[in-house]
């Protein structure tokens, strides 16, 4: 039913319209407040301000519920892949048997990259951290498929640059962990999936037969999908933002890797296992670090805690920490640090300051006890995160681009001087 809420301003009275979604949420639409009122609205880090209509992913922080294209994670962890996650995220549906498997052949017969982009491998320092060189070989894509700038992209030419980049991305992460290990690069086997693919590129060696173990091979297709897409968040909103310019697939998406990189978004997962590592280093006692945690004059914050909608258990974290559990178990693996882990949670969950701010564990906080099982060093874990994100960094880019959406351009308040005359510097102190 069309509802409107009423603005009253300076004795004026302006109705605004309300929408709804199909999950029931509702929003003033402010699209011509400024020009009825001349007032804009405020709402510094968009807690309270949509940006967009978008058909691709629902969350409810509240009940912790996450649906790609109305699919439950839950079921798409237990019964999907990543491929298949990817084509349903990009194109909406799930594939049949035909779609998938061409979606994922096309994948597959494009996950070599140009002998040039090994060359700019040469030219960064061997330390360099891997999530710089991803978003500068993912911009460096535009450079050689420069065709990928046009705002006129055929749907054919967006599909085209859409396998691209899923395929390689892949070869390109498991590149920036062989750069840095200083071991032979990889080339792609195409008689492998996707993640066995990715797992051959990054621990095979030229000298010996590497054995593809369809544990971890399971274990990663489920990291992945959990991570495919999670709405506006900060890294999809700067892919959604930098594309709304008219900007490459690639450039957009590698703006959203510099984001996902910040430590408060994805970068988190590697913050929690270098945290973990610390309270082990310093003899494993975790009520020292939630008193931290709880001091507002210590910069200290339980990473991998608390999110920003979900104001209850993070769906994803729950699935992640009973696949940590199993993957440690098959592997026979005993590490401490899920130990770690496990306490900090039980006392966060049952400490008053968490529970009044709704602090639960998040995506981050067990994913790396998984991807360290299967020997995915610390630095590459926000790789992993950028890598599971791609296809829902596409889809919503995609979306943006077929909606016609314009450019995105914020307004502000400002509170700086008002006007005042150019000082010649003789008269300056
Ligand atoms: C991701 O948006 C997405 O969807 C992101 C993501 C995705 O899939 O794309 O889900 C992935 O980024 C997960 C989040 C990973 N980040 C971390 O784990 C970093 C640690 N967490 C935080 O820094 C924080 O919780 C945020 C950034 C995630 C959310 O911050 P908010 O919602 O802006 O909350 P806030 O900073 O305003 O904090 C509210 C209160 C404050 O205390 P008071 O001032 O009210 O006394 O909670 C406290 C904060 O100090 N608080 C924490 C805390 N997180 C918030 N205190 C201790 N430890 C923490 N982790």
């Amino acid at each position: 039913m069309a509802e409107s809420a009423e603005l009253i301003l300076d004795g004026k009275s302006y109705s605004l319209p309300v929408i709804e979604g199909t999950e029931r949420e509702k929003a003033f639409d402010i699209g011509k407040l400024r020009d009825q009122t001349g007032y804009v609205t405020l709402d510094s880090g968009y807690k309270n301000t949509g940006a967009t209509k978008s058909a691709i992913t629902f969350l409810d922080g509240e009940e912790g519920i996450l649906r790609y294209r109305g699919y439950p994670i839950e079921q798409l962890a237990e019964k999907s892949s990543f491929i298949e996650v990817a084509y349903l995220l990009i194109y909406g549906k799930l594939p049949t048997e035909a779609e998938l498997q061409n979606f994922s052949n096309q994948i597959t017969k494009h996950t070599l990259v140009h002998e040039d982009v090994r060359k700019i491998f040469d030219g960064f320092p061997s330390a360099a951290h891997p999530m710089a060189i991803l978003s500068s070989l993912i911009c460096s894509l535009t450079a050689f498929y420069p065709e990928s700038v046009s705002p006129d992209l055929s749907k054919e030419e967006i599909d085209l640059n859409v396998i691209r980049l899923m395929a390689k991305i892949s070869t390109i992460a498991a590149w920036t962990y062989k750069n840095n290990m200083g071991h032979p690069l990889n080339y792609p086997r195409n008689d492998l999936d996707y993640c066995s693919n990715f797992l051959y590129m990054m621990f095979s060696f030229p000298t010996e037969k590497y054995d593809i173990d369809p544990r971890i091979v399971s274990a990663l297709n489920k990291l992945l999908i959990l991570h495919a897409d999670h709405e506006q968040n900060c890294s999809t909103s700067t892919v959604r933002l930098v594309g709304s310019a008219n900007a490459s697939l690639y450039g957009s998406v590698s703006a959203g890797i510099n984001a996902l990189w910040g430590p408060l978004h994805g970068g988190a997962n590697q913050e929690v296992l270098e945290m973990l590592q610390a309270i082990q280093k310093d003899g494993g006692d975790t009520s020292k670090f939630i008193a931290k945690a709880k001091d507002k004059n210590d910069s200290f914050r339980l990473m991998g805690f608390g999110h920003r909608v979900y104001k209850n258990f993070d769906p994803r974290a729950k699935i992640i920490k009973k696949a940590a559990d199993e993957v440690l178990a098959a592997l026979g693996i005993d590490d401490p640090l899920l130990k770690i882990a496990q306490e900090l949670e039980q006392a966060a969950l049952t400490d008053q300051y968490f529970i009044e701010r709704k602090l639960y564990p998040n995506v981050d906080f067990y994913s790396g006890i998984i991807y360290r099982a299967i020997g995915i060093p610390t630095e590459m874990f926000t790789v992993m995160f950028a890598l599971g994100r791609l296809p829902g960094w596409i889809a919503q880019w995609k979306e943006m681009r077929e909606n016609k959406e314009p450019i995105g351009r914020p307004r502000q308040i400002y509170t700086g001087e008002t006007e005042r005359d150019y000082t010649p510097i003789e008269q300056r102190s």
